[in-house]
């Protein structure tokens, strides 16, 4: 069945659904993005995506082309046309189309941002066999630009690092900068050592996850030690646990580095207790 997406304003087929040649999204990967997951047919974490795409957008001097109403009321109209029960909404905002290519900015005034949503249905996605096995990661060198606290779409390199991660037979990469890991190639990276859970701290080289913010906050909550600092390969490699967040994934468990076993090489309990507050807390706060 075809899909209800949304294009400037307009709610549209897929097959009709169109964005200019010249849109700078196209052209320029001059455009930020959000990832809101729906679970029981409601958005999960929605007011801090919507606050992060409005940093990503100031911090690209682009101007916020939808108000936070209109975004709300989309993302709520897109999840009850495409009948979405487990799956996410997917927000793009670009710099429009000037009409033409060139480096510079258009004026705001006269070229409008692009705004386009559409649902991605996945069926299954809270009670996911992954969670259950874990995930292997290999690492690589992290070769991003360093604003890597704006969710632009400029994820050619992410993407280079899933698939070397498929070919060596792992689920994702973690990258790895000045000896450090900064974050998965579409998540955030964690450890656990002796029960303190250790994530690197926020700044401009890594992503500011909303699903990170959360599951921190959960995790003080249920009295948990929570270290906000970086860590290498070598130390995940022999800690007691690893996991990942983010929209999609929600908190899931890694297994492997390397080739190498963390802990029992198995899905710790931490990983596990985590992703079960999570689930159950953003649930009851979902809209
Ligand atoms: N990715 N780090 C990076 C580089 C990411 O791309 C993402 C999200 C995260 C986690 O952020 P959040 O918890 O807000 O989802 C961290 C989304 C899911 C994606 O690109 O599909």
């Amino acid at each position: 069945m075809s899909r209800i997406v949304y294009v400037n304003g307009a709610y549209l087929p897929e097959e009709e659904a169109t964005v200019s040649i010249f849109d700078r999204g196209f052209l320029m990967a001059d455009g930020v993005y959000e990832v809101t997951s729906v679970l029981g047919g409601k958005l999960i974490d929605f007011e801090g995506h919507v606050a992060r795409l409005a940093r990503s957008l100031a911090e690209l001097d682009m101007a916020q082309p939808i108000s936070h109403q209109e975004l709300l009321a989309a993302h709520r109209e897109l999840v009850a046309r495409n009948e979405i029960d487990e799956g996410l909404v997917y927000l793009q905002v670009t710099r429009g189309n000037p009409g033409d290519r060139d480096f510079a900015f258009p004026d705001p005034e006269t070229t409008p941002g692009t705004v386009v949503m559409f649902t991605q249905s996945k069926p299954g996605l809270a009670n996911s066999p992954a969670a259950a096995a874990g995930i292997k990661v290999i690492s690589i060198p992290d070769l991003r630009w360093h604003r890597r606290d704006i969710k632009t779409v400029q994820l050619l390199y992410p993407s280079m690092g899933k698939m070397a991660a498929l070919a060596a037979g792992a689920g994702d990469a973690w990258l790895v900068e000045d000896g450090m890991v900064t974050e998965g190639t579409s998540n955030n990276a964690y450890i656990v050592k002796g029960h303190k859970i250790i994530t690197r701290e926020l700044s401009a080289d890594i992503l500011h996850g909303i699903t990170r913010a959360a599951v921190l906050r959960y995790a003080a909550e249920a009295q948990m030690v929570v270290e906000e600092r970086s860590f290498s390969i070598e130390e995940a490699q022999g800690a007691d646990e690893a996991f990942v967040t983010s929209a999609t994934t929600f908190v899931m468990p890694v297994v492997e580095i390397d080739g190498a076993s963390v802990g029992a090489g198995t899905p710790g309990p931490v990983a596990g207790r985590l992703r079960e507050i999570y689930l159950e807390e953003s649930l009851k706060a979902a809209i």
